[in-house]
């Protein structure tokens, strides 16, 4: 073998790693398409014809050499991985998981219940697949009555008497069927009507029902309960405001509006430019409604409310469109970590 193989040689023996990228480097370096070893088989047409041979078998050598080195390195660090992996500290405590936050409509439906079971409210739910008596005809809209148009119903296109409920005032229906007063319930839920999705509504949103039913309630106790829930819910100087209404399931009815707290009542256009905002429907319980549920209306009255979750989470968390609730983007919801 010739000085100049005989060095290389030297320096193939002489290398060692443990290092993946290294082991690639190095056979790149002898075996590549620009490599030492490669570089020397071209040079065998250069060399004269009797040395030919044995130059030839020589760089062979050297270039089996340094495959069998690669081989070997391979090998080495491949083991070394796994046994690498065989002493995980398995006790090791595991590193934490990032963790997702609670719906700012979740929230907010908790928020709105806790402020009413403070003063003896019992939270209640009901199914979200309503029959015509319970969504409609119990509450006072009778067949063909024109109220019905004022709600854009799904019904299930097999069977007319099945509909998606279009507001929790059906879950008073089943309260009053199941329980003899006094009632105090609040009832949150999921509703849907077929509307136009648009910044302000939505076609799936949420309510939250409130019924209170008992001896000689009047309308006044249903304002001040109605503004000791806006003040928890906005704080002390938000205001209240009762406008006439209609609503077939209660006489007389009003909405409800507040103050708005995005401008602070000056005007902007969640308001309408009208400095207030309307959060719920009211009223006190139609004596139809309680004869239907065999309840004695010269005995018995009480007052009811129904709210959207959405207009509420709307002005606590000053959100100008309603879609934001809806649409689940992490980067919008990660905002309401820190009220979970
Ligand atoms: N159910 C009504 C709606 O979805 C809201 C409502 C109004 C509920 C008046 C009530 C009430 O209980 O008394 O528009």
């Amino acid at each position: 073998m010739n000085e100049h193989l005989k060095h290389i040689r030297e320096e193939i023996d002489a290398f060692s790693t443990t290092s993946a990228e290294e082991v690639d480097k190095f056979r790149l370096k002898y075996l590549g398409k620009k490599g030492i070893l490669t570089a020397l088989f071209d040079d065998i047409r250069t060399i004269a014809p009797e040395k030919r041979k044995e130059f030839g078998e020589n760089v062979n050598t050297l270039k089996k050499i340094v495959q069998e080195k690669v081989e070997q390195l391979r090998q080495t660090i491949d083991n070394n991985r796994s046994q690498k992996t065989e002493m995980l500290d398995l006790s090791r405590p595991a590193n934490s998981l990032s963790l997702g936050s609670r719906h700012p409509v979740s929230i907010v439906m908790q928020q709105i219940c806790q402020v009413f079971e403070k003063i003896g409210f019992t939270v209640t739910e009901g199914p979200e697949i309503e029959d015509d008596w319970h969504n409609f005809e119990a509450l006072n809209f009778p067949p063909e009555h024109p109220a019905r148009d004022m709600q854009d119903t799904f019904f299930i296109e097999k069977n007319p008497d099945i509909a998606l409920r279009t507001h929790t005032s059906s879950i008073q229906v089943r309260i009053m069927e199941n329980n003899p007063p006094p009632i105090r319930a609040i009832c949150p839920g999921r509703v849907f009507r077929n509307e136009v999705v648009t910044a302000r509504s939505h076609c799936i949103f949420h309510q939250i029902e409130g019924l209170y039913i008992d001896k000689h309630v009047s309308f006044a106790d249903m304002k001040q309960t109605l503004l000791y829930f806006a003040k928890e819910m906005f704080g002390s100087h938000i205001k209240i405001r009762l406008r006439p209404s209609y609503f077939p399931f209660t006489e007389p009815s009003s909405e409800m509006d507040i103050s708005c707290d995005i401008c602070g009542g000056k005007g902007c256009n969640l308001c309408k430019y009208s400095g207030w905002v309307e959060i719920l429907g009211c009223g006190m319980v139609d004596t139809n409604v309680l004869e239907n549920m065999h309840i004695d209306p010269d005995k018995y009255s009480g007052y009811a409310f129904g709210m959207g979750v959405e207009r509420m989470a709307q002005q606590l968390y000053k959100t100008k469109d309603i879609r934001l609730l809806f649409e689940n983007d992490i980067r919008f919801l990660k905002q309401f970590q820190s009220l979970c």
